[in-house]
This record gives structure tokens, sequence and C-alpha cells, in this order.
């Protein structure tokens, strides 16, 4: 055992004479990728565990499994690293769009879901994130996110060999598949759970095992409690008395990243995943990774420091897979999990949040605020827009933007709150509250689009709400994601509270089985499934051939009405048209009147009907209303 030298070049012949002899010799294409990428590697594991004796046989370990993992990569997987590395770009093309959905509710299983492959091609889907499909606990699971093998998948959905070949499939089809990395957790059901609390040798130190209260009780003074519905604080109690991190539910622990074992497991896992055909990575509670005394043991900077390693063994080993980062956490921290070297891809959790904020508020105000000035990214880079994921809504919008708005951020979130859970009088929204926490007051909110827009209340903005907050999504840039069943209006469904596995959980209420008779009814305009299947879908069309939706830039669009938000798109080439976007969420229609146009030439052309447009006379929004208009910005 030897600590990592600071000269690179001793560690890389260590690491690549036992790779070689564990893996056999390196192909040129993987030396290649080692020598540009071991450099970067060897740096953050001698900034995460220079102190550490085993430090250099991990990161010898970590490359014999990249080199093992690169010498069974399919070919048809190497290839597509080619076309992914010759058009590093592709994520930013306005024809990409996600959707989401649970294996088991949506199609039954993965043959179920293969059998939706002409489905998701209509719509356009370009990307599948699949909910977490592997093998976890009887009954309660977190829908999957207590992950007890990451090489099986949940017996009751199909076997890894049916999810390499659903991803070839879907590959054929255009679909790239994307599948949840739960990285910060395992269950307690895992084999390396079982193996730390017996103490097996090599496991001891997997999770944060304390034998009293000492050190959890030192932490809980500075962590938050995510879960309280569930325990309160971070910690839970083993049967033998001991205590163990859990920052979710009791049967989610932490893994213990101070251990480069553990790295060194999950870059196992990861680099499977990878060989099954997965594309993207979502990368599950980053912020969580890591634990600090003292602090609030979210977003450390390790944690960015323990995903740019992970990143670095994917470049030398499955270079065209992607990590989404998944940072449900103040804006200032979302945006340092972006970049090339870390995450490439996030949601935008900041944009959901205040879509819902303007619409309730009809004032768009924080929504203009955070495009202007939270929007931009590192090139290489791209959000993942979305109107609501099978999460909660929280609202992550950041103080003191709102301060500058003469808001006050806490009472503007219980009145948010309020407002969803249908306790304002008036609402139009049927939500649910999720995760109250009367200590704190804090509180987040649950619901599918449709019932929160007001389609369930019989509102009569429900369905222009519901467009509206997907025409935003489709407009901003980067990947729109579609949850699979709101494209049909799926209204909340409460019969979670029946089922003593998901009672407890109020996010089952926006996780209904796919809606089939909504479905069937897509096609027929009396219904609101067939109204808002057809308005979104033209929407998605639209998308698909405008040039200007096109990557992440954004410039803002002012007008005096604090119910509108705008911005342009001038894609690729910022010499030629733009998209404006223009959208109100008041109740009544707005006029936005010449001057306020006239920095535009006078001509355009609204892109949803073709027609054209004289932006002399003035334009008129209607209530809950948009236009995607292309534009010539005048000299
Ligand atoms: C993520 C998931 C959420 C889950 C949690 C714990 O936030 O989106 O559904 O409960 O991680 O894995």
């Amino acid at each position: 055992m030897t600590v990592l030298a600071d000269d690179v070049s001793i560690d890389r012949e260590v690491a690549r004479t036992r790779a070689e002899q564990a893996a056999g010799p390196f192909d040129a294409a993987f030396a290649r990728r080692f020598e540009e990428h071991f450099p970067t590697l060897h740096g953050l594991f001698r900034t995460l565990y220079g102190e550490r004796a085993d430090g250099s046989e991990a990161l010898a370990e970590v490359v014999a499994l990249a080199a093992a993992s690169w010498h069974s990569r399919p070919l048809e997987l190497r290839a597509r690293d080619d076309l992914r590395e010759s058009e590093p770009a592709w994520f930013e093309a306005p024809q990409m769009l996600g959707g989401v959905c649970y294996v088991d509710r949506y199609a039954g299983g993965l043959a179920g879901i293969r059998a939706q492959i002409p489905y998701f091609q209509d719509l356009g889907l370009t990307y599948l994130h699949l909910m977490p499909l592997f093998e976890s606990p009887e009954g309660n699971s977190d829908g999957g996110y207590a992950v007890s093998s990451y090489r099986r998948v949940n017996p009751a959905l199909g076997t890894m060999e049916e999810l390499a070949a659903l991803a070839a499939d879907m590959r054929l089809a255009g679909i790239s598949l994307v599948v949840d990395f739960i990285f910060n957790h395992t269950s307690n059901e895992h084999e390396w759970a079982r193996k730390a609390v017996a103490a097996e040798p090599g496991y001891e130190d997997f999770y944060l095992i304390f034998p009293d209260r000492t050190m959890p009780d030192a932490y809980e003074r500075t962590v938050r409690e995510i879960f309280p519905d569930d325990h309160p604080g971070a910690f839970v109690q083993l049967e033998d008395g001991r205590w163990i991190w859990a920052t979710f539910y009791h049967f989610q622990w932490d893994l213990n990243y101070a251990n480069p074992a553990v790295f060194r497991a999950m870059a196992g896992e990861m680099l499977f995943l990878g060989n099954q055909g997965v594309e993207i990575l979502r990368m599950d509670a980053v912020a969580f990774i890591w634990k600090r005394l003292g602090t609030a043991c979210e977003s450390l900077p390790e944690a960015h420091l323990l995903l740019r390693a992970f990143n670095a063994v994917l470049r030398m080993a499955a270079p065209g897979l992607l990590f989404k980062s998944e940072a449900i956490v103040h804006p200032d921290e979302v945006v340092q999990y972006i970049s090339p070297a870390e995450c490439q891809l996030s949601y935008n959790p900041l944009q959901m949040a205040l879509t819902w904020e303007a619409l309730a508020t009809r004032d768009a105000r924080l929504l203009q605020k955070a495009l202007d000035e939270r929007h931009a990214l590192p090139e290489g880079t791209a959000w993942v827009n979305y109107v609501r994921s099978h999460d909660d809504i929280g609202w992550t919008f950041a103080d003191e933007d709102a301060a500058a708005l003469g808001i006050d951020a806490y009472s503007h979130r219980r009145f948010l709150n309020d407002f969803y859970v249908g306790r304002v009088p008036g609402t139009f929204a049927r939500g649910v509250p999720f995760q109250e926490n009367p200590k704190t007051g804090d509180a987040r909110v649950t619901g599918t689009t449709a019932s929160l827009a007001g389609i369930e209340a019989g509102d009569d903005g429900g369905e222009d709400r519901v467009i509206l907050a997907h025409a935003l999504a489709l407009s901003t840039g980067g990947i729109p994601l579609l949850y699979l069943g709101d494209e049909v209006a799926q209204l909340n469904d409460y019969s979670y509270a029946d089922d003593p596995d998901t009672a407890g959980d109020s996010r089952w209420v926006h996780r209904p089985r796919r809606p089939a008779r909504a479905y069937e009814q897509r096609t027929d305009a009396s219904t609101p499934a067939g109204r808002v299947f057809s308005r979104l879908t033209q929407l998605i069309d639209v998308r698909r051939g405008t040039a200007e939706f096109a990557g992440n830039e954004l410039i803002p669009f002012h007008t005096p009405h604090a119910s509108v938000v705008g911005y342009q798109r001038p894609g690729r080439d910022a010499a030629a048209d733009r998209v404006l976007v223009l959208a109100n969420v008041a109740d009544e229609p707005v006029q936005i009147d010449a001057l306020t146009l006239s920095g535009l030439g006078a001509e355009a052309s609204d892109l949803l009907n073709g027609a054209p447009r004289d932006l002399r006379e003035g334009l008129t929004l209607a209530a809950h209303g948009f236009v995607w208009l292309r534009v010539t910005p005048l000299p």
C-alpha cells in the first residue's frame, strides 16, 4: 500500500501495469484515452484520498475496471461512442425531446415499454428515462430508489438482458435510454449493506455507522431533514442499537465516499450499466454524496470532485455517455454541477418551480428574472426543462431574487404551498402536500400537471395553463422532458392512499398508471385529453422544425407587463432570425404595444399557424396565451 505520489507519472505507471495485469494489454483506443484522462483522475484522487494509504491501490483498481469494461464494450456501443464524439452538441438539437415513465405503471414491464416504441416515435421522443428498475426491497422501495443490486433488474419488470435489448431497439428508433445512477445510497438489502452491518472485512466503512448518538447528534446540528415524515434527522437506528446515516427513507443508507473502496465499487456498477447501452445516467441526489461535520453536508466541494472523477472514468471506458445532474437545491448550487467535466445535463428545477409560481401569482417577474440572470450555461452543457417530475415541487428560488422584487421568500413559499394544495380560496390547483415539517414550516407540493393547472378543478384556464407551461419548457432551450401521460392531461390518482406501500408518500398521487382511457381519447377534441394532446403535439412538431430553438442561448425581452415573460432564441446563428416568445400568465388578455416591439423588424411570422404578423400593429396575448414568432432584430 502506498499513498498517491505528487508526480503523476509514477502512479500512471503503477496503474497501467496493474490494470494490464488484471485486464490484459490496453488497446490503442483505450491507451489514448487513459493517457488523456488519467492525470485528471489522479489529481482528483489525490485531493479526495491523498492522505490514505489505500488511495493508490484504489486508483489502480479503478483503471483496471475501466480497461476491462472497455474491452468488453459491445461494438455497437463503441460505434455510438464515435458518433457522439464526432457530434458533441447532439443533445442541443431542437429535435431532442425527453419522456419519463415508470416501467411497471406505464407499461407493466420492459416488454410493455418495447411495445410502446412506435408511440414514443410518433410523439417525437429521442430520450426516454425509465424510472428505477433495479432489484429493490418488496413493498416500499421509494419507487425503486432503494437499490439492492445495480446488476439485476427487478424481476417483476424483466431482466438485464431484456434491458440491453430494449436499449438496442430504442437506439434503432432514435431514442436514447436514460436510467438512474442512484449512487448516494443503496437499500439496506444490498449485499454491501449486509456485509457492512456484519463488519465483514473490506465493508466496515462502506456506510456511516456509529456506535451511539454522539456523532449523529453532532452532524444533525447542521443537516436538513429531507424525509421528516419517515424519520427525524439524518440517521436511523440499526437493530443492534448502532446508528446509520439515511438521508431519505430509513431503508436507504448513504454510502461513505470518504472510503475509496466505495468509489471503486460504484465505478464498477456505473461501467456495467454503461455497457448495457444506457446513454445518459441520471445522477441521483448529487448534493448529498459527501459529508463533513459542522456543515449542511450538501453540495460540498468534494461532491463535485467525485462527479468529476466518475466522469473521468467514463471518458476512458464509455466516452459516449452523459451525466444528468439531479440537484434540487439553491439555484447557485444547481449550476455548480453543470460542466462538460462534471454533469453535461441538469434538471432545471428553478424554471420548473417558477413556472408554477407565475401561474399561481399571475405575475411572471420572478420567472423573468431567473431567465435573465440564471439561465446561461457553459458551452457543451444543457438544461433539461420539465413542467413536473415524479417528485414534489419545492420552491427552490433564491430568497435574494424574491427580495429584489419586494417579495418575502418565506411567506411567499407558504402562499405557494397553500395555493397548490387548495388552501387558498378560489385556487385552481388540486395538489397534495408532501413532507410538511411543522418544526420548520417547510413543505412541498405534489400533483399531476393537469390537476395542478386547473383541469381537475374544472377551471376554464386549466388546459391553457398546461399548454403554456409546456410551451415554456419547449422553448427556453436544452432538452424538454415530458412526464408521460401528461400529454393526455392525466389527473391525480388518489388511490395511492389505499395502498400501505404508497400511502405515506403523497408523490404517488402524481404517478398514476398509464391513463389508458385518456390515451384513447387523444384524437377526440371534445375531451381535455384530445385537446391537450393535439395542442401539445403541435408545439412539439413546430419546435422540432425550428432551428432557433437549438442550444441554450436566450436573450431576454422585457415588456411593461408583470404578467408577461419574454425572451428571444437566436439558435446557433446569432446574425439570423430569432424566435420571440411572449407568454401571459394572467387570467385576462394583455395588449403588447407597437413601441415595445419596435426594436424588431415589422414583419414577423407566427410559428404556430404560419401566419404573417405586422408588429407595427402590436400584439394581443390571450389569457394564459403565448406566441412563438419568428422575428428579425433591427441592426
Ligand atoms: C431523488 C429522487 C427521489 C428519491 C430520492 C432518493 O431525489 O428523484 O424520487 O426519493 O432521490 O433516492
